[in-house]
């Protein structure tokens, strides 16, 4: 039996993998097969000129010993794209859940134990396999699901994980393949990540247009938490205390629209005002209907270079709802030093908080520490839903029983 608790993120192998070709225009059925060796032409475009993608997504034992497969269906359209962008065949929608279920019905035994912290890792695969040495896509393919059973994907895991910005190697450019899951993009990545390792960091990496801009942390996207600065006609009202976690600043408008006093502070219920007199802060409905997380942004980059997350997609649907405030734009790397928690995102690390980063060519540290009470929030609320421990009322797990 394996030692759920020991697992990290590497490959263990399991009982079956699943396979479907598609060949002459037609999809075969998935099925399953304990032959983990592909037996296709030398000249497959997929072997001569990348022609590949893969995606990645988890099963979890949940509190109630069911077994959740988080948002299936993203995954798979998102297969969809990457195929579309390397002219290959996508597979259908219906063919990919078909061939997870029976992935994961075939290797129940590796689905791992409830609060073991590790999952069934499912690893689908799309490769080319249409013999050919002229330059072009080929049409017939081989479509794979892989299980795997794994931990942590940062070392550190939660406790956090430092950063390096890299400016020299560039993952995938502004108008090539970054945005679709494709093999290349983290071939191209092998090389910075070495050298952010060699360093004792994993790799930050910046648009490879400007450099200026965060793109992503390794394979993970970037979140950035900020505390939000109350303006009203131009005049900060109020911000959130040094310690970001009991105490606000609201400023009283005062005759030079500068004074600014502690009028209140963040309790279990949201805000309380410890205002008494009518201010001008009556007015601003924010301070009153605002609960705790209102006075938080949460930032993550646009960029045409990088792959949509499905966790933090996820994870921005809970942030608004909590109350806070979802920016996806550009994100210069000196914008770190107005955020108070950073953190890397994806399914194989779920939320993992960035201890600081280090940005050699200016020299300057951001230091974030300890993970934050936002993301510690955000990170519990997405594995809640996960683990089947409160309602999933976006319908994003598919329960098998
Ligand atoms: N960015 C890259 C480059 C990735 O490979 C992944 C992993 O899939 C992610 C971000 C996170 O995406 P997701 O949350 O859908 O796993
Ligand atoms: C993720 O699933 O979050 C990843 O980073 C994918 C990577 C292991 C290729």
């Amino acid at each position: 039996m394996l030692n759920w608790k020991e697992l990290t993120f590497h490959y263990t192998e399991t009982d079956y993998i699943v396979r479907a070709a598609y060949k002459n225009g037609v999809w075969e059925k998935p099925y399953a097969t304990r032959d983990k060796y592909m037996n296709i032409h030398v000249a497959a475009t997929g072997l001569q000129y990348g022609q590949e993608c893969f995606e990645g997504l988890k099963a979890f034992r949940g509190i109630d010993g069911k077994v959740r497969i988080f948002r299936m269906e993203e995954n798979a359209r998102r297969m969809q794209r990457s195929a579309e962008g390397l002219l290959m065949t996508p597979v259908p929608v219906e063919l990919f859940c078909e061939a997870i279920l029976l992935a994961l019905e075939k290797n129940m035994d590796f689905v791992p134990p409830y609060e073991t912290g590790a999952t069934l890792y499912f690893r689908p695969v799309l490769v080319a396999t249409t013999p050919e040495i002229s330059v072009g896509p080929g049409k017939d393919c081989e479509f794979i699901v892989i299980s795997t059973p794994i931990g942590p994907y940062f070392p550190n895991g939660f406790k956090g994980t430092p950063f390096i910005v890299n400016r020299h190697i560039d993952r995938s450019a502004p108008q090539g393949t970054g945005q679709w899951k494709v093999g290349g993009n983290y071939a191209a990545s092998f090389r910075a990540s070495e050298v952010a390792h060699a360093m004792g960091y994993e790799c930050m990496f910046t648009d490879a247009k400007t450099h200026k801009y965060i793109d992503e942390c390794t394979a993970s996207n970037f979140i950035g938490i900020k505390k939000c600065r109350m303006v009203q006609n131009g005049v900060e009202l109020g911000r959130i205390g040094q310690n970001g976690k009991d105490s606000v600043e609201l400023g009283r408008i005062g005759q030079n629209g500068k004074d600014s006093v502690e009028l209140g502070r963040i309790g279990q219920n949201g805000v309380e005002l410890y205002l008494e007199d009518e201010t001008t802060l009556h007015n601003s409905t924010q301070y009153y209907t605002t609960a705790e997380l209102s006075f938080y942004e949460y930032l993550t980059p646009r960029s045409s270079a990088i792959l949509p997350s499905i966790t933090n997609d996820s994870l921005m649907t809970l942030a608004r709802e909590m109350g806070m405030k979802v920016s996806r734009r550009k994100i210069r790397v000196e914008e770190l030093a107005e955020m108070s928690e950073a953190a890397a995102c994806g399914t194989a690390c779920v939320i993992s908080p960035i201890t600081k980063v280090f940005d050699p060519e200016n020299d300057v540290t951001y230091h974030f520490g300890e993970p934050g009470p936002v993301l510690t929030k955000l990170f519990h609320a997405l594995q809640d839903i996960q683990y089947g421990r409160v309602e999933d009322k976006h319908g994003w797990c598919k329960i098998i029983e």
